[in-house]
């Protein structure tokens, strides 16, 4: 009930951030990087010395690795609603959260600054760029009958590349602050939450169930980012490519319990993990935000135990 009170609490803002806009993290190897995320699907370019990869058909930049000596999260940035970034600005200064000069290595473009973890935010005045569209898919399910006549088995390798960059976890050792500052200072709103804070899943209005959240551990980290692919066939082609070319055994198939979308990960080469995500469920303002004692997943086998482990050094800060 107290966790209920209080995403209803941190529900009052605005959403002024439309979306996740793309994910940077610093990586000793970026060939190593490119390799991985090329077997993921995304096409990957260099810009300003950094590794860029991008969803097919869409234009935007959805991953940036940074050089460094250690994996570690770079920073986040979102896409603001139009007309926004004054109230933004208000909202920081309010909650005393300066603007900062860009990290080496972001570029300099929207409005910069540090959460209550230290990671650097990026909030860009642009809209988010259309996903690659994809086709509907016909189904024979339930009292749904949509497809005479066609071999669905024929169809289901067509388009099974991410489309879009969907939404990230990042670990932290203090779910609530983040989260009242994530929601108060610049509008997420609470999606639900597992075990009071142990998990914390936070959406930008009406749209996907959560488009970034957090997961409780003893120091900030990111877990994974998660990228939506057209159908669950997609999901397992994807899994089937990643076997094939020698990726570690991930976790998957299976449908979520929190947002319910069909998942499967793949650990990337730094101890984190990347997601395929299809069928999430839609929310809008009559969202009513709620705390569960579930397991991650509705079926599928169990995570693997090194799912939650938090791998990212300490910061020397
Ligand atoms: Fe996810």
């Amino acid at each position: 009930m107290q966790s209920k009170l209080y995403a209803v609490l941190l529900n009052r803002g605005s959403a002024v951030i439309s979306g996740l806009h793309h994910y940077a993290l610093e990586v000793p190897d970026l060939d190593i990087a490119e390799g991985f995320l090329q077997d993921f699907g995304l096409e990957t370019s260099e810009k300003d010395g950094s590794l860029v990869a991008r969803c097919p058909g869409r234009d935007q930049e959805q991953v940036r690795m940074v050089r460094a000596p250690a994996k570690r999260l770079h920073h986040v940035t979102f896409t603001l609603r139009p007309g926004s970034m004054d109230a933004v600005r208000e909202a920081l200064d309010r909650a005393g959260t300066p603007v900062t000069e860009p990290p080496a290595g972001g570029t300099e473009d929207g409005l910069w600054l540090r959460d209550p973890d230290g990671t650097a935010v990026q909030l860009l005045d642009t809209a988010p760029a259309p996903a690659r569209p994809v086709a509907e898919v016909l189904v024979n399910m339930g009292a749904t009958q949509q497809r005479l006549n066609v071999a669905q088995w024929t169809q289901a390798t067509r388009d099974v590349l991410p489309r879009r960059l969907g939404h990230s976890l990042l670990f932290t050792a203090q779910p609530r602050p983040m989260t009242e500052f994530y929601t108060r200072v610049l509008g997420l709103r609470v999606s639900d939450t597992i075990h009071h804070d142990r998990v914390t899943f936070l959406n930008a209005g009406p749209g996907d169930h959560h488009v970034f959240g957090f997961i409780a551990s003893s120091h900030p980290g990111f877990h994974h980012a998660s990228f939506e692919v057209p159908s669950i066939d997609a999901i397992a082609i994807g899994a089937d490519r990643m076997r094939a070319r020698g990726r570690g055994a991930g976790w998957g198939l299976g449908r979520h319990t929190i947002g319910s979308n069909f998942f499967h990960y793949n650990p990337d080469p730094w101890g984190s993990w990347i997601e395929w995500f299809s069928d999430i469920d839609q929310i809008d303002d009559c969202w009513v935000a709620n705390d569960w004692e579930v397991p991650p997943h509705l079926w599928g086998t169990p995570p693997p135990e090194t799912f939650l482990n938090n791998q990212e050094p300490r910061s020397a800060e």
